[in-house]
């Protein structure tokens, strides 16, 4: 079982040694949301808080010990899980990411379309974000919109966003982008699998 694992593991790091390891926060000075960790919440992605994760019990010990939402490039999370977990934005602008073991995404849903772009401002020194543009260039950019989880006392948590054609939500706050912070080759994985 431990040898097929790490044959597994083995196999999975070879096909994503290209992508590069990162974790991001949201960028945007000034502001309250500025620097808050991008996190893996839900198969989808908050601001804030803490990556929710799971490791199964025949794992055990051997489970990554989970800290951040770690990415591989911005199409997958660097996860352990054999299969992997890909990224990718909803026709409504969620961005998400494919459950363990499944590599269905939504229908219709972007896979890719993230960039790097250089943000000029009057008040601040260039700096360099990640941002997400559609296909065909119509509309772009990310943005944090505010949710009540049911349940709660309406504390909003910010949800990560990318502008599509179809997005439509009217309450959230545009992002400067998501700012990457690069982990070096070989850095170990985020999670055995997040959830
Ligand atoms: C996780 O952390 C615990 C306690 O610090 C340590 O004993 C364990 O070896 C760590 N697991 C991994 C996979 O690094
Ligand atoms: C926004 O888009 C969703 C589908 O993504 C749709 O169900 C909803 O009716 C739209 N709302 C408005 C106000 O257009
Ligand atoms: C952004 O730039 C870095 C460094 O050049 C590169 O490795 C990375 O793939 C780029 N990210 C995207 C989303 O294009
Ligand atoms: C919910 O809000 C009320 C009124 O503001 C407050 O008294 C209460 O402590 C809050 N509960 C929680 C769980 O935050």
């Amino acid at each position: 079982m431990l040898s097929l694992r790490h044959a597994l593991t083995f196999f999975l790091a070879l096909g994503t040694t290209v992508a590069q390891i990162l974790t991001l926060t949201a960028s945007l000075p000034d502001s309250t949301l500025d620097g808050q960790p991008v996190n893996a919440d839900g198969e989808a992605f908050s601001l804030g808080g803490s990556p929710a994760s799971y490791c199964p019990t025949e794992v055990g010990t051997a489970c990554p010990n989970v800290t951040a939402t770690v990415f591989a490039g911005m199409s997958a999370l660097w996860v352990e899980v054999p299969g992997g977990q890909e990224v990718y934005v909803q026709t409504d602008g969620a961005l998400g990411f494919t459950q363990a073991h499944s590599a269905s995404v939504p229908p219709g849903a972007y896979i890719g379309g993230f960039s790097n772009v250089t943000v000029a401002s009057d008040c601040h020194a260039p700096w360099d974000v990640i941002t997400w543009n559609a296909p065909d260039g119509s509309t772009g950019g990310i943005l944090a919109c505010p949710e009540v989880p049911a349940g709660t006392n309406g504390t909003a948590i910010y949800q990560v966003y990318a502008k599509t054609p179809a997005f439509n939500k009217t309450n959230c706050v545009t992002l400067a982008g998501l700012l990457p912070t690069y982990l070096p080759a070989g850095s170990p994985f985020g999670a055995w699998q997040y959830i």
